[in-house]
């Protein structure tokens, strides 16, 4: 793992949305996982010019589920799928066939994490995972005592996971369960890239990268993967050690 730190987002989103860009550019049928959240959406924005401006062929690029709030459908503004689409498939006009979601409203979500798993698989793999920082450190919906040997699964949202969550919501949404990539699958792809911004992912960053590795704080195992990067802003580095 190396550990990235920028003066700014504006420049952290730069980076990161070049380096999607390059990669595409390189491997047109390139398989990517996102994280959805406040933090991506300045790199997304980034992406999407970059690939207008540059006029990069994204049509063969396939996009996997990170993660998503068992039971609420894609059309609620709060969804993961609602904020990739509206800030990457849309502006993109990535074909639906190329976009692999879970289903959080399907009736039998063991099926649904089967499904998924049984897509990466087909599709070789996922070439970049980006992922952003809970407060509570997790990373997709791999929350605090998760068992890193998962896949697919779902899981019970932690309590910070339920209080912060509210935030992407126009109408306080019923959320208690997760449904997400797990920790096995991050580690499987080629390049993680973990992405943190302003002060209040200081503490948890902190953590993440100075205290032990394990479940407490689901960001940490992170740092076992070979191929891995810590993209911090100023403010989201501020507690570490220099
Ligand atoms: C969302 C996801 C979450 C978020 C994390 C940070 O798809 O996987 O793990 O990345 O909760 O969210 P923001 O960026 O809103 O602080």
């Amino acid at each position: 793992m190396k550990i990235e730190f920028f003066d700014t987002p504006e420049l952290l989103a730069q980076t990161v949305a070049s380096s999607i860009i390059d990669f595409v550019i390189a491997k047109p049928n390139a398989v990517l996982c996102m994280a959805s959240g406040d933090t991506p959406r300045l790199t997304n924005k980034y992406i999407v010019e970059a690939a207008k401006k540059n006029r990069i062929d994204f049509s063969r690029v396939q996009f996997v589920s990170l993660d998503e709030w068992v039971g609420i459908p894609p059309s609620n503004t709060g969804s993961c799928y609602y904020f990739l689409n509206e800030t990457i498939f849309e502006p993109l006009n990535i074909p639906t066939t190329n976009i692999h979601f879970f289903n959080s409203t399907a009736g039998n979500l063991s099926v649904e994490c089967e499904r998924i798993n049984q897509i990466v698989e087909d599709l070789n793999g996922i070439d970049i995972i980006l992922v952003g920082i809970g407060m509570n450190g997790h990373i997709g919906f791999n929350e605090p005592g998760v068992s890193p040997d998962l896949f697919a699964h779902v899981i019970n949202l932690d309590p910070i996971t339920l209080q912060t969550g509210q935030k992407y919501f126009s109408e306080t949404a019923a959320i208690q369960k997760g449904i997400t990539l797990g920790i096995s699958r991050i580690m499987q792809s080629p390049l993680a890239i973990l992405l943190a911004t302003g002060s209040k992912k200081a503490a948890i960053i902190k953590k993440t990268l100075e205290e032990n590795i394990s479940n407490a704080v689901p960001a940490s195992f992170i740092r076992k993967h070979a191929n891995a990067f810590v993209m911090l802003d100023r403010e989201a580095a501020s507690l570490l050690n220099k």
